[in-house]
């Protein structure tokens, strides 16, 4: 494996930082103004490019050269990115790294004027694969120059050598050639280097022996390089070689010498090179080395029992050599490894004794290593582990169920063993991943009497295997949640065991109708079959599930008929959600047994009813959904105060309800006249369940559909402060009593497309939690209540087709309203309108809301149920292959 991270930049990007830094902070106080002509060069500079977010690679990326502006004394020593000499002001250094500079450089480029210049970084931009311009000859006291990732391409010229006074050079990761001149001249005439990186740059030559000459030399990289021929030993002991990287030259040979003590390497990369012989016992004397990855090569023999001396490593790889014998058990010393690897060598068999101390190890890959017996209990300790891969070996037993526990794992990898029997396994959690088409039949062999939780949701799974059109029962008799949201389901509903708690599939294309079998469910609370296409009627013994169900979803189906009639005493249901269907007839009575239900969805079905008055005794209820039904009839009173006691939204909108509207609801509603606002939670339920092993705990965020500021909204959660009137597209008459003024929590209230008479009343001044109000399409007259003024949070507002008068309000809100909000209403005049009033009055203002700013956005997308108990995501398809593979060999 190629675990090693190339070396990018980090140790000379450092020193340049550092050396910017006591620069800039010398430079502080008496900092002289910057000369005219370094301004104007580096404003043409400036101008010489496009900025475009494509020329970067980095994330942290930010255009700094955009707040170069030529000031009054265009002093550009204070620009971001320009450091000037502190006592004679000229610009001596220039960082524009990851600045989306877009363009190319040619040599009549302003950046040449800047001939004082001594650090240069234009790392990570996007300059078109132009040549490095030979003007670069021109910038001779330059020490540090950094032109990597940058997009530029051809040879690499030779004016660069003119640059003698270089002590770091970068020119990696750009398509750049270095033929003629060829590596040996650069090393010749650049004898002052310390940082060499040149990675991904087409070399195709030997390595020249000079190359050892350059005794400074910290770090060099020339991964990539189309290297060839023997790799000169002597570089190695170069007095003062820090990082070595040679990695993927797969031509270049070589073999590791005798290393002396106090060698200051510490990173050595020569992954994917043809290095052989052996790896000499004296690399136990590489006391500072944390980085060793020699995968890839052609190296034998034993692997010194030294390298457990080097208790620095973090990342160790020896994979895909032709190592024998046994993994020294001195590896068992090496606790500070973060990655290791050591697969496909020619080992003996042998087990994992020397694992166990490594816990801090976050990469463990030992594939075909003729490891023999169970999987060692010492990766227990290992909790750090997110990929973990022990498969072609010969291991025997059981897979564990405390790879569990493993709870940062994310790729796992046991196949091609030799495990046996799986019935132990009670999750499996593959939940997120891209499993797509029909699930094998033999998945329905695994776990068949102790699987628990199965979560397959967020996948592309189409079904379970064809079954002729018939409802596939599924065979886990102890399973009791089982997770398909939003996979690509099609065919008819599977039947869960009678075991089942929760059963989700909202979020695909089954079909059919729902079986009776589902009324055998004795243990089922949640329920959530929305978003499909099922259709038929519901079984009416349906309504026995509900002494079980706390929660039933099915909105956003096909289903006819009406509802299930007999709804008994003791009816635990929370959330019962039925809108976006066919169905029709009454609203079951009986349903007012379910003293539980917190939110009741009807809405955009065919009920045809009046109000059902009993609903006013469901102490619970928060939110109630009529919408878009054939109810009818006046709303009525309540027939006791106590009705109602927790409602905070209602929508009984689109409906043919008559008479007036329900104001003396408006004054029980109590509930509704106080505003939480500092409720931040999202109205939920909790599901508790618990086997023998495991306990577990599910939250379930309610969804709703409901018209918010004008726009019909699937919210995925309900925020628990929400409150909300929609009593519009009805046959309301009469006026808007002054009591809904009191309703102080609402947030949004619409009255819209009724027939309402009179005025507006001044107490919806009161609603200061107002966000939008909308009494279009009535017969309202009057003047729009000055009050009005004192919604601050007020987005939108609708009196347009009313019979309005008089002055618009003018100020606060009112000012972001658009013409639309008036339409309709011949004698309103005002701003937005074009109709001037008559007679300007002197208006006092009310005092505007003082919690204008705190306004607080919290809809959010709903994952809706979590588990506490999650294995890790994004696993791969190779871990789903493990899991039917070595779960099927029972
Ligand atoms: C280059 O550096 C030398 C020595 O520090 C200095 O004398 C000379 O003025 C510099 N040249 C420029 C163009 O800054
Ligand atoms: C490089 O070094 C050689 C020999 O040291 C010298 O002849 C040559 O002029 C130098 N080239 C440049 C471009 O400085
Ligand atoms: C390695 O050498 C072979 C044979 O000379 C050549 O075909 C191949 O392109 C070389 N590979 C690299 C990466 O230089
Ligand atoms: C490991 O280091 C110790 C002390 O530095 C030394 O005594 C020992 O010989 C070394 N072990 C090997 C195998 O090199
Ligand atoms: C691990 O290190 C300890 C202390 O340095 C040493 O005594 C022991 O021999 C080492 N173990 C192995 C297996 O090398
Ligand atoms: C795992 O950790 C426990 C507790 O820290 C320790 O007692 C045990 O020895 C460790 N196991 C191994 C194999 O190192
Ligand atoms: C596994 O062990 C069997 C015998 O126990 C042996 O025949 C086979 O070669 C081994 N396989 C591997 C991959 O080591
Ligand atoms: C996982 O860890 C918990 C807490 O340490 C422990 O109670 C449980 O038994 C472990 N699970 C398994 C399967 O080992
Ligand atoms: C509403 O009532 C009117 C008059 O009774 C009737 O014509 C109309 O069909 C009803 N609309 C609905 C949607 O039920």
């Amino acid at each position: 494996m190629g675990s090693s991270m190339r070396p990018f930049m980090s140790n000379h990007l450092l020193l340049f930082l550092l050396i910017f830094h006591y620069l800039n902070s010398l430079s502080f106080s008496t900092q002289p103004l910057c000369k005219d002509f370094e301004s104007f060069a580096l404003l043409q500079f400036k101008q010489s490019f496009a900025i475009n977010a494509s020329a970067s690679g980095n994330p942290f990326a930010y255009p700094k050269i955009l707040s170069w502006k030529a000031g009054e004394r265009n002093d550009c020593c204070s620009w971001d990115g320009v450091l000037c000499d502190r006592v004679t002001g000229h610009v001596i250094g220039l960082d524009l790294s990851s600045n989306y500079l877009y363009g190319s450089i040619n040599s009549s480029s302003s950046l040449f004027h800047l001939v004082h210049l001594q650090m240069l970084n234009l790392a990570d931009n996007y300059f078109s694969y132009s040549q490095i311009p030979p003007s670069i000859r021109y910038l001779s006291n330059l020490t540090y120059l950094n032109l990597s990732m940058s997009h530029f391409s051809s040879q690499i010229p030779l004016e660069i050598f003119e640059l003698s006074k270089l002590v770091s050079l970068d020119l990696g990761f750009n398509p750049l050639k270095l033929h003629k001149p060829s590596l040996k001249s650069l090393v010749e005439n650049l004898t002052s280097l310390k940082l060499l990186y040149l990675g991904d740059v087409d070399i195709s030559s030997p390595v020249p022996h000079i190359l050892a000459n350059l005794s400074s030399l910290t770090n060099l990289d020339l991964g990539g390089c189309g290297l060839y021929g023997e790799f000169p030993t002597q570089i190695f002991k170069l007095p003062n070689l820090q990082v070595l990287f040679v990695g993927y030259n797969p031509n270049l040979t070589g073999y590791l010498p005798e290393f002396h003590t106090h060698s200051p390497l510490q990173s050595l990369i020569l992954v994917y090179t043809g290095f052989s012989g052996k790896l000499p016992d004296s690399i136990g004397n590489l006391k500072s080395l944390y980085e060793l990855d020699i995968g890839a090569c052609y190296f034998s023999g034993l692997i010194p029992t030294s390298l457990g001396n080097l208790t620095n490593l973090i990342n160790l790889s020896l994979s895909n050599n032709n190592f024998g014998g046994q993994i020294p058990f001195s590896l068992a010393n090496l606790t500070q490894l973060s990655r290791l690897g050591i697969s496909y060598n020619a080992f003996s068999p042998q087990t994992l004794t020397w694992l166990g101390k490594q816990t801090k190890l976050t990469i463990l890959i030992l594939e075909a290593v003729n490891l023999y017996g169970a999987i060692p209990s010492s990766l227990k300790n290992m909790t750090q582990l997110a990929e973990l891969s022990l498969a072609s070996n010969n291991l025997t037993g059981q897979i564990p169920s405390w790879l569990v526990n493993l709870t940062h794992l994310t790729s796992l990898y046991l196949d091609d063993n030799q495990f046996t029997g799986t019935d132990e396994l009670e999750i499996v959690y593959l939940a997120n991943n891209k499993i797509e088409g029909q699930i094998p039949k033999w998945i329905f062999n695994m776990g068949k009497e102790t699987l628990l939780f199965l979560a397959l949701d967020f996948n592309l799974i189409t079904g379970f295997g064809s079954f002729n059109n018939t409802p596939r029962v599924l065979p886990w008799g102890s399973l009791f949640s089982l997770g398909l949201d939003s996979n690509k389901l099609q065919g008819p509903l599977p039947i869960p065991p009678p075991s089942i708690a929760i059963y989700k599939v909202r979020y695909n294309t089954l079909i059919g109708e729902i079986s009776p079998l589902f009324c055998n469910l004795r243990s089922i609370e949640l329920l959530d079959l929305s978003h499909n296409n099922l259709s038929g009627m519901l079984p009416q013994c349906f309504s026995k599930l509900s002494e079980f169900l706390l929660i039933l979803d099915l909105h956003h189906n096909n289903l006819h008929g009406t509802l299930p009639a007999t709804y008994k005493e003791g009816c635990g249901l929370k959330l019962m959600d039925v809108s976006y269907n066919q169905l029709e007839g009454r609203v079951p009575r009986s349903l007012s047994n379910c003293k539980m239900l917190d939110i009741f969805l009807l809405g955009n079905n065919r009920f045809s009813d009046i109000f059902p008055p009993w609903l006013g005794k469901l102490p619970m209820l928060r939110a109630l959904s009529l919408r878009s039904n054939g109810f009818q009839g006046a709303i009525g009173k309540p027939e006791s105060i106590l009705e109602f006691p927790k409602l905070q939204i209602i929508d009984v909108s689109c409906n043919n309800f008559t008479g007036k509207l329900p104001s003396e609801y408006f004054q029980i509603w109590n509930s509704m006249k106080v505003s939480n606002a500092s409720n931040l939670t999202y109205m939920k339920v909790i599901l508790r369940t618990s086997s023998a092993n495991f306990n577990f705990e599910a939250s379930v965020d309610y969804s709703i559909v409901m018209t918010n500021k004008g726009i019909q909204t699937e919210y995925e959660k309900i925020q628990g402060f929400l409150i909300a009137i929609d009593l519009s597209s009805n046959r309301f008459e009469g006026e808007i009593s002054e009591v809904i003024g009191n309703l102080k929590g609402l947030h949004s209230l619409n009255l819209s497309n009724n027939i309402l008479r009179g005025c507006i009343p001044s107490s919806l001044g009161n609603l200061m939690e107002l966000e939008s109000l909308d009494l279009s399409q009535n017969k309202l007259s009057g003047e729009i209540p000055q009050q009005l003024l004192l919604l601050t949070f007020l987005a939108i507002f609708n009196v347009s087709n009313n019979h309005l008068t008089g002055p618009i309000p003018q100020g606060q809100q009112f000012s972001t309203f658009p013409n639309g909000s008036y339409l309709g209403n011949t004698e309103l005049c005002g701003i937005p309108l074009t109709k001037k009033c008559k007679i300007h009055e002197p208006l006092t203002q009310p005092q505007p809301n003082s919690k204008q700013d705190e306004v607080v956005i919290m809809m959010g997308y709903g994952s809706g149920l979590i588990i506490g108990l999650v294995i890790g995501q994004n696993l791969t398809i190779r871990k789903l292959e493990w899991v039917f593979k070595n779960l099927r060999r029972q």
